[in-house]
């Protein structure tokens, strides 16, 4: 493994924001991740580790170490009866993951399809998509301590999940590199058919069994239709959580906002759609100074070319327009990198 000076990040995040790191490192493998870990530690320098770079915004250079995590592998670690356990290498890529189980006839993964990013960065935000959470399906992770380098067991308490969230974005940010994940799957199908627009997509399919690879193909056609194919018009999908507020908060919303889209959330509280606050602002599909709010998903902010201040101030103008008409604090969805939220 060669650990690079100065090397261009624009190729690594899914914005295409440009920004350089002051030491770049791809490790695909446990040893070269604690070599990596061990350079930095040696030089005092900061470790940033990253995966696919598809929920980050680069703000600016980094000064330290920037880690990609590239350690591949698949093997199932456990299986008894219906249930299976398969550890992955946190550099597996998240929508092959989601094949891959499909193909073996391992179900639990066919909400979360086409989710951009790799398996070691699924659990740090919890990912989730139509009614599934990862949480839902995780066992356990190992990760490196950056500071030490000791390899740590996490198990799914530990990790402390909740909407978007976990130990990894709150105590335990910046201070460990995980290195793989494992997961638990069905022999039989289970599926998860609660959430409104993927039961709306499936109601027009042909009558039969519905079977995980229909239900995977219904999630890929949704995301196809309203999220950018990041290759082509660079995001890091959702950029900003939907809100989950009191439920007095949302009654008084939807009596003054007819239309407010809610969805239950956890404790009694409710979840506000971010997409549809936006869009009521009149936000949806505005372009400027290289910069864009997508036009079929008013959650997905797109950059073209303006850079990472154009976008920080087209984010902070979104929050300020749905903080003024809805009282409602949007708070980013992505890691920002080399720079802070206005
Ligand atoms: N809506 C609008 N305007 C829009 C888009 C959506 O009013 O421009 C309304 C829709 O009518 C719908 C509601 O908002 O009633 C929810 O929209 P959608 O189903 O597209 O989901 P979302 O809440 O905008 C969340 C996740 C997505 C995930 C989808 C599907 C967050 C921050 N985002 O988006 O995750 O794919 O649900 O489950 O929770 C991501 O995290 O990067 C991401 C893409």
């Amino acid at each position: 493994m060669d650990i690079r000076p100065d090397v261009e990040l624009r190729g690594f995040n899914t914005l295409a924001l440009p920004g350089r790191a002051a030491h770049f490192a791809t490790v695909t493998d446990l040893d070269e991740a604690q070599v990596a870990l061990a350079f930095a530690r040696e030089r005092g320098l900061a470790v940033t580790v990253l995966g696919a770079g598809s929920n980050v915004v680069l703000a600016g250079d980094l000064p330290g170490l920037l880690i990609r995590v590239a350690i591949r592998g698949r093997a199932l670690v456990a299986q008894g009866g219906d249930q299976l356990e398969l550890r992955l290498g946190a550099g597996e890529d998240w929508p092959a993951t989601v094949e891959y189980s499909l193909a073996q006839g391992w179900y639990g993964l066919e909400n979360l399809a086409l989710i951009p990013g790799t398996v070691g960065a699924a659990p740090v935000q919890n990912i989730g998509a139509y009614g599934v959470e990862l949480a839902q399906r995780f066992v356990a992770l190992e990760a490196l301590e950056i500071a030490t380098g000791a390899l740590r067991r996490f198990d799914r308490g530990e990790c402390a999940f909740g909407y978007r969230d976990s130990f990894f974005k709150r105590a335990g940010r910046d201070r460990w590199l995980i290195v793989s994940v494992t997961l638990a799957l069905c022999r039989t199908p289970h599926l998860v058919l609660d959430y409104p627009a993927l039961r709306a997509a499936l109601a027009e399919h042909p009558p039969g069994p519905l079977t995980p690879a229909a239900v995977a193909a219904a999630v890929c056609a949704l995301r196809r239709a309203r999220l950018p194919d990041p290759a082509v018009l660079p995001n890091a999908g959702s950029f900003f959580e939907n809100p989950v507020v009191p439920a007095e908060q949302a009654q008084a919303l939807a009596a003054r906002f007819p239309g407010l889209v809610t969805f239950p959330a956890p404790g009694g509280r409710v979840k506000l759609a971010a997409a549809w606050l936006i869009e009521q602002c009149g936000w949806k599909g505005v372009a400027r100074d290289g910069v864009a709010v997508h036009d079929r998903q008013a959650l997905v902010l797109i950059h073209r070319g303006g850079g990472a201040r154009a976008l920080l101030a087209l984010a902070a103008a979104i929050r300020a327009s749905v903080r003024a008409h809805f009282g409602v604090e949007l708070i980013p969805e992505p890691r920002i990198l080399g720079g802070h939220w206005s």
